[in-house]
């Protein structure tokens, strides 16, 4: 859902990644460094690292881009590392290891004042709790961070007011964050976070407390607004279906490290391993995979001059529909180019998983390749995981304690301010999965 106009705020430039992230780790317990220093210990299976050292390898040398009005979703069962891995991007959680920039700036070099301007201005954050204020209205929460910048009280309510009418608020302006539903206290966590126009906003699991329909409205405030303003996101989930819905790409956690990287449709179209296939096992395959996965070449010069026509883009539930209205096969076209025919068994094969949509992708009618998956992404995954082992070693422990402390003259920013409570509850929630659960009960 890469949006259409440039993401909006930094000084930023042009076309170069918003985050670059390069061999992170986070391990949290004694002498957390020595782990991935040592390729003995960094090696390591969760459990018996924390059996011989006590430390938790809550992020293992991930490595990846948030591109420039991207999408990136981060995915994972519970305990995957997911929220360590965002906070670490602004280092409300400080890295152990491994570089990390924002449009080029090394963020582990940052002094204190550049860390607070980062937070502030350039990176905002969306907790799954909201963090606001309970004692001021919604006006004034949204316009506590321009308060924290200095904007001057006109001004600032004149903006909050706008973005409260943006995520659907009007009317509700004076009330305060107790009479309102959950829904509507995530609008207002979002409409903070905008309003101070960072150049990405990062969400962690902001929709996970609210019921579904609710979510899906949220779902759909989140894929408007980034469709109106192309701001670069990074959205974490242990949700498939909301990764697939917001993701342009998605990072896929487990055990701290990123199986696969890549987007809905590499990742349910050619899972990188087991777990990953477990994992999308359930997804409609149909409403995910494109056309390009299921077309063939023509067969002769007539074919690529009848049936109807089908951007690249289009879904295979999209030409099951209109090869099923025609009657014939149909034609992928990039503007006047045939790129191949679709026809029903092809289609059918997608659904059923009979055929892997990377193989079997025909070169076009004019040569061009007309493969779906870029191979250098999933060329850097590690190998086939130990769904055994590795699930075992995970521990119960709650909460990043001390990790957050905020700078001095933070306590004010909400997000940062409620980042123990935030994080107290997440990863022994009992009505999540588990990283030690079977992958398809989270989906
Ligand atoms: N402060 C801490 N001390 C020790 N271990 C921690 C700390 N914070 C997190 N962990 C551990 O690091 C791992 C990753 O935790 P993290 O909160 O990043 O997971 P998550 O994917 O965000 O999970 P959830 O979906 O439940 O929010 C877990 O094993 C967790 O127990
Ligand atoms: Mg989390």
């Amino acid at each position: 859902m890469t949006g259409s106009t440039p993401a909006s705020g930094a000084d930023a430039p042009a076309d170069g990644p918003v985050f670059t992230v390069d061999g992170l780790w986070k391990v949290f317990g004694p002498k957390a460094h020595r782990v991935p220093a040592d390729p003995a210990l960094a090696a390591l299976p969760a459990g018996e690292l924390r059996a011989r050292t006590g430390c938790t390898a809550a992020v293992r040398d991930v490595s990846f881009e948030v591109r420039k009005g991207e999408v990136f979703v981060v995915m994972g069962l519970s305990g995957s590392g997911k929220s360590t891995l965002v906070r670490c991007l602004t280092r409300l959680i400080e890295p152990t290891a491994g570089a990390i920039a924002i449009d080029g700036e090394d963020v582990r070099a940052m002094d204190r004042a550049r860390l607070r301007a980062l937070r502030r201005h350039r990176a905002a954050m969306v907790f799954q709790h909201f963090g606001l204020l309970p004692h001021r209205t919604v006006l004034d929460n949204v316009a506590h961070g321009l308060e924290i910048q200095g904007m001057g009280r006109a001004e600032r309510r004149e903006r909050a007011a706008g973005l409260v009418a943006k995520v659907g608020l009007a009317g509700l302006e004076h009330r305060r964050p107790g009479r309102l539903s959950g829904g509507q206290r995530q609008r207002v966590g979002l409409a903070r976070a905008l309003a101070v126009d960072p150049e990405v906003l990062l969400f962690d699991e902001p929709f996970s407390a609210l019921d579904p329909l609710i979510r899906r409205d949220m779902q759909e405030e989140v894929v408007r607004l980034h469709r109106e303003e192309g701001r670069t996101m990074v959205f974490i989930t242990h949700d498939l279906r909301e990764a697939l819905k917001l993701g342009d790409r998605i990072a896929l956690m487990r055990d701290g490290r990123v199986v696969q990287l890549g987007t809905p449709e590499e990742i349910v179209g050619s899972p990188a391993d087991d777990y990953v296939r477990a994992f999308v096992r359930d997804v409609p395959r149909e409403q995910v995979l494109t056309v390009r996965t299921a077309m063939r070449a023509p067969a002769d010069a007539a074919e690529t001059g009848h049936g109807p026509a089908l951007r690249p883009e289009a879904t295979v539930s999209e030409a099951i529909e209109a090869v099923a209205r025609a009657g014939t096969p149909a034609r992928v076209m990039d503007g006047p180019r045939c790129l191949g025919i679709v026809d029903a068994p092809a289609l059918l094969d997608v659904i059923a998983g009979t055929v892997r949509p990377t193989e079997g992708t025909p070169p076009s009618a004019d040569g061009a390749p007309a493969g779906t998956v870029r191979a250098g992404e999933a060329a850097d995954l590690p190998g086939e995981a130990d769904l055994s082992g590795e699930a075992a070693g995970i521990p119960g422990e709650a909460g990043i304690p001390g990790e957050a402390p905020g700078l001095p003259g933070e306590a004010g920013i909400p997000g940062e301010a409620d980042l123990s409570s935030e994080a107290a509850g997440l990863p022994g929630a009992p009505d999540r999965p588990r990283e030690a659960d079977r992958p398809e009960g989270a989906v």
